[in-house]
């Protein structure tokens, strides 16, 4: 058992939001789970062994120690399909798109990272801002050194996240020291997978940065990895920008298309994660769907780098469904806050004419992010015999919200939907009163530390 692992049964108490079904393909009233005055109650091992309403479960945990969250919506932990930890420290880089982003600011930072005590030092900080925000799962790229994965996997396992990541795969068009070759990447990312795939609640992920990096020979030794290790994922970007489409055009002239490219060297699975999407072609869509593949939107990365509107109802479409989770994809995206996130989808959907509801956005941030990654069986709802990682919300965080959503609990999913999308606006990491990881407070902020009740 790990440091700091619940070691007692506890319980606990507030009002509960989480989802039981796919609000895209559901009725919301159906797909919402709200229980006004609930209880969870976690187990020594930090998995959910009984949650519903207080009335009900209170005579059975008479014994436990309840903390009690009044004022707070409680809902599952954030997962973040799509981030950068290297590119923490170059959030906020001014006035380019990709192409000239990536050459400016990101391959120069991502060269400190052959460090690893920088790299250390850098993950300590990057765990402690996604905790900060009530992120309790992500799936993150690592710089090529393997070194920034262990650095990464170490720091992730000592707090008890369950987390993915991998080594960025590169051979061509990035700076020489920032290059691996086609059979290094093979076998450094082959040895990380054996150190740490299903180590605790850690997963690898093959990483090929994109089609553009890598030689056709580095993108068909990713696939092979998938075929040696049929459980590890999948992740990189496609289909981003309008000049990087034309690229991969001209680099890959045999291939139809951009998700072509990653066809053709195996690596549109069912346990794949594409980060973007927003320039795909219908029968790329189609593609996914049937490959039953993964997109992370990335709405606050996406206008920041001008890179366009994603087509989320395309993607969530009854017709040919994809999984979509949010990725703040930091350092392009501009906030570690998944509700910062949630308010730019609102956001891109509106300048397509499209509505985006808090449940909806709510969904992709919690089970829809999870079942992205394929771990809907384990994360994004209160479901017994999940893993009790969860984020306690204050829907009144500064003067401004407390104005907006008045001081009473909501006793309807109407009030209840009017309540979170103002939190979705307008919430932060103000927003976050405390961060639990397997049942163990992981992050408390601290307004919060007189406001919470043990009994
Ligand atoms: N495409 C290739 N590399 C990157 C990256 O680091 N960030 C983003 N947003 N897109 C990419
Ligand atoms: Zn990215």
């Amino acid at each position: 058992m790990g440091e700091g692992m619940t070691t007692k049964p506890q319980a606990f108490r507030g009002a509960f939001l989480d989802f039981v079904h796919d609000p895209f393909h559901w009725p919301e009233h159906e797909s919402v789970r709200y229980v006004k005055d609930g209880v969870l109650v976690v187990d020594h091992r930090g998995i959910i062994q009984a949650f519903g309403p207080y009335v009900n479960i209170a005579p059975n945990v008479a014994n436990l120690p309840i903390t009690h969250y009044p004022h707070h919506l409680i809902l599952p932990g954030f997962i973040d399909t799509h981030i950068h930890y290297p590119q923490t420290e170059m959030i906020a880089a001014y006035g380019e798109q990709l192409l000239a982003w990536l050459n400016q600011y990101t391959f120069p930072t991502e060269m400190k990272f052959q460090n690893k005590t920088y790299a250390q030092k850098i993950v300590g900080f990057f765990l402690d801002e996604l905790l900060k925000n009530g992120t309790t799962t992500a799936l993150v790229f690592a710089a090529v050194y393997p070194g920034s994965v262990d650095a990464f996997f170490e720091e992730a396992e000592r707090r008890n996240l369950c987390m993915i990541a991998g080594k960025v795969m590169m051979d061509r068009h990035a700076p020489a020291m920032l290059c691996d070759t086609a059979e290094s990447s093979y076998q450094e990312t082959k040895a990380l997978i054996e150190k740490w795939h299903k180590k605790g609640r850690l997963r690898y992920a093959v990483t090929p940065r994109f089609a553009a990096t890598s030689t056709p020979e580095q993108l068909r030794l990713a696939g092979q990895l998938l075929q040696e290790f049929p459980d590890v994922y999948l992740h990189t970007h496609l289909s981003e920008n309008l000049d990087e489409v034309a690229w991969i055009a001209s680099l890959f002239p045999d291939s139809h298309g951009y998700l072509d490219v990653y066809d053709r060297a195996g690596l549109v699975t069912q346990r794949s994660i594409f980060a973007h999407g927003i320039h795909l072609t219908d029968a790329e869509f189609m593609r996914l769907s049937e490959a039953e593949s993964a997109i992370s939107f990335c709405p606050t990365s996406n206008l920041f780098l001008g890179s366009g509107l994603f087509k989320l109802e395309q993607a969530k479409s009854l017709e040919h469904p994809i999984k979509v989770g949010l990725g703040t994809d930091i350092g392009a995206g501009t906030s570690f806050s998944m509700l910062q996130t949630a308010n730019e989808a609102y956001k891109v959907a509106q300048l397509r004419q499209q509505k985006l509801s808090s449940f909806r956005a709510l969904f992709l941030a919690t089970l829809g992010g999870a079942r992205a990654l394929n771990l809907g069986d384990r994360l994004g709802s209160f479901e017994v015999g999940k893993e009790a990682d969860f984020v306690v919300l204050d829907p009144r965080s500064t003067p401004l919200m407390a104005l907006r959503n008045g001081p009473d609990t909501p006793q309807t999913l109407t009030e209840l939907a009017d309540q979170t999308f103002a939190l979705m606006m307008m919430g932060d990491d103000r927003a976050v009163g405390a961060t639990y990881v397997l049942g163990n407070l992981a992050y408390q902020r601290d307004s919060l530390r007189h406001d919470s009740a043990q009994s």
